[in-house]
């Protein structure tokens, strides 16, 4: 630990090139982030289309799938292993009377439930850092996917701003594989199983950004109910469970960490 030099005195407290209102006027705009939306659009510009069939791998109950599905009119199939879920997704698929091209099942991705080379696209978000083996759940999905086919994967990296501590936490709250942290990890995976990396976009604190300007999913919110939590603990883990308390703090986190850089949602587009 340095003590603080009369320079670094001066550079902290003495004046800047700039005036402070000068320095907020280049800082406090907008840089016109994307939103989540992009993913979709993303798919919609690898050219999928009414003939084609999707698969989501980890799709919850399902609400982008359905989204998806209604958008371009393709047949698509559903994969998680959390049945509760699965019956939601089911119910979903149902009350969108789309029981007639889609489907939701209870699996895996290290053992999906499809037919080799009978998908043309795989829309893959937010689910591989939960997956112990990467290697055999990517090789699943080049094994359904068809010559020319088109895997779009969203998944969230940690960064060199990361601390040990920080990460063995949300990790550990989370269900998260350590080493799927790694967009390198990720890459030499994906090719190791015969997927080409045909784009790499990081997105890194965009749709956080884009939430917090428009208000309609602040990160500022979760940052202030970290605080509210961690003053009273005491209080809320007889109510919640000690589990849950650290899920619901480790989620906030999540949210904080995208948003100033320790995690950064990235997205590949892998071709077969
Ligand atoms: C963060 S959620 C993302 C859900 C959805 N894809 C979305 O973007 O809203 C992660 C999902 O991955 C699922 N999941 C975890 N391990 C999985 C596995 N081995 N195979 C398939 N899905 C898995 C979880 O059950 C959960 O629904």
């Amino acid at each position: 630990m340095s003590n603080p030099t009369d320079q670094t005195l001066a550079a902290v407290y003495g004046k800047m090139e700039l005036s402070e209102e000068e320095f907020y006027a280049l800082t406090d705009r907008s840089l016109a982030p994307r939103p989540s939306g992009m993913l979709a659009d993303k798919l919609a510009g690898l050219g999928i289309g009414a003939h084609h069939h999707l698969l989501d791998v980890g799709c919850r109950d399902a609400d982008h799938t359905i989204a998806l599905a209604q958008r371009f009119g393709c047949t698509a199939l559903g994969v998680d292993p959390v049945a509760q879920r699965i019956a939601q997704a089911q119910a979903a698929i149902a009350a969108a009377g789309l029981g007639d091209r889609m489907q939701a099942v209870v699996g895996y991705i290290e053992a999906i439930p499809a037919a080799d080379a009978s998908v043309d696209f795989i829309w893959c978000r937010d689910m591989l850092n939960h997956v112990p083996e990467l290697a055999a759940g990517l090789a699943e999905c080049h094994r359904v996917l068809r010559l020319g086919g088109k895997m779009l994967v969203y998944q969230t990296f940690s960064t060199e701003l990361m601390e040990a501590n920080e990460a063995a936490f949300i990790y550990e709250t989370m269900g998260i594989v350590a080493k799927n942290q790694s967009a390198a990890f990720f890459e030499s995976t994906a090719r190791s199983v015969g997927f080409a990396i045909a784009e790499r976009d990081a997105v890194a604190s965009e749709w956080r950004e884009f939430w917090e300007e428009d208000g309609s999913r602040k990160t500022s919110g979760q940052l202030l109910r970290i605080a509210r939590m961690r003053r009273n603990r005491a209080a809320l883990i007889p109510l919640l469970t000690e589990t849950h308390y650290n899920i619901e703090i480790a989620d906030c986190l999540w949210g904080v960490y995208q948003m100033i850089g320790k995690l950064c949602p990235t997205v590949y587009v892998l071709t077969r």
